[in-house]
């Protein structure tokens, strides 16, 4: 397997992404924060909790505070004020590898493209770090293996405005950036995570079966504010894998049933339509041919979120 960076917005679902890569064998070598959900201090201190609460000891790289070019946004009606719906962090948190996400990404995909290797990446949140750093050296392509991205939407359904989905709308210039680079990207945008979601009770049958400990009481909170968003995750008490889905299929990529080859580009003009993600399957867009997601098997994805619940942290 490739080595991994995250690159995250620190949120709710952003969390259960994380530990469920962490529980699942599949931690990231490197980890990159963005502003997006909450701001890039609030977002960064969240994965370092993350990251206290399973024990593990991952470089973290705090990036990009703001949009490239509009004014920043963030999703704390969503997310709550704390970006973690209140979930008990543990005391001590270690500190960011760095506040350079982006010399740290030109210099790693740089240095894996000399070796002749090359390294995933999972976007759960704006394309801000990546735009930049492609922006300032274009050759880092040679270093990326499969680029994983959580975002945009299919057939124009947003959840942020009528057609955009946050990650996208969050910074649409990076996206447009990133979708027009020669890379064949995977994309779990925001469809099938309407579609695949798990009842509250089930849920509680999850958690029913795990033993107390801090990473429970960690997950059980990011649960029960994931199933309490109804604009968001859930809402009338369903479940709904959002950064949890793009997660699955870099642990599993098995787990993807029914995908679309289209190229993707970005809608910029200001208006209603600004940050619509625009899906063409013939390829006339001039954009690279990517594979949109469209369904998953569900109960791998549920078995890989409860393994995320029943996880036992390894003293360090
Ligand atoms: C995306 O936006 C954020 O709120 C979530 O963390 C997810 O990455 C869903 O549109
Ligand atoms: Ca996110």
């Amino acid at each position: 397997k490739n080595r991994l960076i995250l690159d995250t917005d620190g949120g709710v679902d952003d969390a259960q992404a994380l530990l469920m890569l962490i529980a699942n064998g599949r931690t990231p070598d490197a980890i990159t924060t963005v502003f997006g959900n909450v701001g890039l201090d609030v977002a960064t201190q969240n994965i370092l909790a993350t990251l206290a609460i399973a024990k593990v000891d991952v470089a973290v790289h705090a990036g990009a505070g703001r949009p490239l070019t509009q004014p920043v946004i963030d999703a704390k009606y969503i997310h709550g004020d704390d970006g973690l719906g209140g979930a008990p962090r543990p005391d001590v948190v270690a500190d960011v590898a760095s506040e350079d996400a982006n010399g740290f990404l030109i210099e790693t995909l740089h240095a894996a493209s000399t070796r002749g290797e090359k390294i995933d990446i999972l976007m759960i949140g704006p394309l801000t770090n990546l735009a930049l750093a492609l922006r300032l050296d274009p050759t880092i392509i040679n270093g990326i293996g499969q680029l994983t991205i959580m975002g945009g939407t299919v057939y124009g359904r947003g959840n942020t405005t009528p057609a955009a989905e946050f990650n996208i709308y969050a910074d649409p210039e990076a996206a447009a950036i990133v979708f027009g680079a020669d890379i064949d990207i995977l994309v779990a945008p925001w469809e099938p995570c309407v579609l695949h979601n798990m009842t509250g009770e089930h849920v509680d049958e999850l958690f029913e079966a795990v033993p107390e400990s801090p990473q429970k009481a960690f997950s059980t909170a990011l649960a029960r504010h994931a199933r309490q968003t109804i604009a968001g995750y859930g809402g009338g008490d369903n479940f709904r894998f959002v950064d949890p889905l793009a997660a699955a299929a870099v642990i599993e990529p098995d787990i993807i049933t029914k995908s679309i080859r289209a190229s993707v580009d970005v809608a910029l003009a200001p208006g209603i339509a600004r940050g619509m993600t625009i899906v063409d399957p013939s390829g006339r867009l001039g954009t690279p041919m990517v594979s949109l997601i469209e369904e998953v098997k569900l109960e791998r994805l549920i078995a890989l979120y409860a393994a995320s619940i029943a996880f036992v942290p390894q003293h360090a």
